[in-house]
């Protein structure tokens, strides 16, 4: 298969080397000269690093190597049979280049974005013919994260969207459906982690090295979520949780939370700037965790319950089945067990009674039980 990848960034480079991995012949365009120049260097040099570590054999990385070529001319596209593009997070850009992409390659081409935020249906809507577009979501870094969430736009045939689905399969990686909704699933699973921790931070109920120690000891995460925000960037987090908060109505349970907006604003963006939940200067006095073992249970039961509604009310509302929920978060973040397995070993009653003691508590709709989860407790049901 000949492989068109647009934008050749962080992620338009992992793509790259993930279809090359997997025997696609693969040709990298961007606008920039010096972007490809940087991409084809970068590839070389995580190439070697793999070989040194035994990971692929030299073959093999010459292999890929050759694989891959890059062009500053869009029009080198007119072979290609699946277009992945990712580049600048903004619809009118992308727009302008699906529109000459459509002109340039054959009308059986598979067109896809990686975009994040954006609705595929709208992305989808510039084209003549829209039903060859498709989303395909990866995770940074692309080549070791596993999982690609798939998304049809409304107009998306569904020959397209297998064929995106099973080529994604062959390239090892582990694709999940879902419907064009904001965050897709992990985006939008994922943000009672940093939500419900945040809150409980404000509220001083915890600080962040004891919250961050209860999810990782007693949870079993690998990253608690203060540590986590700091990895990602307050920045980046902060407009994650607030395109999903606008996208959904301004739904409560996205609300932003001001403790991160005000690092956002200091520049205290995590660890790319020195200092962020934490600091991360040599020497630096940081806050020590309070290992009491009930608190540590009390967060996470907290969070944990949280992300168990959120999970049940994608299915609920139809974005994903159960288990790619599941799959999704196992694998685009490395949860430790799927929330919703998690949810039926804790059992769907106390889910609900957790949800309804904060209801009472706080009176917000933030804390309200997914429909779905009352109604199975209720019928004594569980997934899967
Ligand atoms: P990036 O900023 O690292 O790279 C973007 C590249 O696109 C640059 O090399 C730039 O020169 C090029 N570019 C910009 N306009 C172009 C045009 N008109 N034609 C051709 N090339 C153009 O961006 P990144 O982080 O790789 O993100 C790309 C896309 O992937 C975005 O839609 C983003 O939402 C999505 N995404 C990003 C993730 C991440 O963690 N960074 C994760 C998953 C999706």
């Amino acid at each position: 298969m000949k492989v068109g990848i647009i934008g050749c960034g962080t992620m338009g480079s992992g793509i790259a080397q993930v279809a090359a991995t997997a025997d696609c012949d693969v040709i990298v365009f961007d606008v920039n000269k010096e972007a490809l120049t940087k991409s084809e260097a970068a590839l070389v040099k995580i190439l070697s690093r793999l070989v040194e570590k035994g990971r692929i054999s030299s073959e093999k990385s010459k292999a890929i190597e050759e694989k891959i070529s890059y062009s500053d001319q869009l029009t080198d596209f007119k072979e290609v049979d699946f277009v992945i593009e990712a580049i600048v997070e903004n619809l009118e850009i992308k727009h302008k280049v699906f529109k000459e992409l459509e002109s340039i390659v054959g009308g059986d081409c598979i067109i896809a974005s990686n975009t994040s935020s954006l609705s595929i249906t709208s992305l989808a809507a510039c084209l003549n013919n829209p039903e060859r577009f498709v989303g395909v979501h990866f995770f940074n870094p692309a080549p070791l994260m596993k999982l690609v969430e798939v998304i049809p736009a409304i107009q998306t045939d569904t020959m397209i969207l297998e064929k995106a689905k099973s080529t994604i399969d062959d390239w090892g990686k582990v694709s999940v459906k879902v419907k064009d909704t904001p965050g897709f699933i992990v985006n939008k699973v994922a943000r009672p982690f940093y939500g419900e921790a945040l809150r409980i931070y404000e509220e001083g109920i915890a600080d962040v090295a004891t919250i961050d120690w209860a999810i990782k000891s007693i949870g079993g995460f690998r990253m608690g979520p203060f540590e986590l925000m700091d990895f990602i960037g307050n920045d980046v987090n902060y407009t994650v949780t607030e395109t999903v908060f606008k996208a959904f109505y301004y739904d409560a349970r996205y609300k932003p939370a001001f403790a991160q907006k005000r690092l956002s604003e200091a520049g205290y963006l995590g660890r790319k700037s020195g200092r962020g939940y934490y600091n991360y200067a040599e020497g630096a006095v940081n806050p020590i965790a309070n290992e009491d073992q009930k608190l540590g249970e009390e967060i996470v039961d907290r969070i944990l319950v949280m992300l168990i509604n959120e999970a049940v009310d994608t299915l609920y509302l139809n974005i994903a089945n159960a288990q790619d929920i599941d799959l999704a978060m196992t694998n685009g973040v490395n949860y430790p067990k799927g929330l919703l397995v998690w949810a039926n070993d804790i059992g769907l009653t106390n889910c609900v009674e957790a949800l309804d003691k904060l209801f009472d508590l706080y009176h917000e709709e933030r804390y309200r039980c997914s429909p779905l989860l009352r109604k199975m407790a209720k019928d004594n049901q569980t997934f899967f």
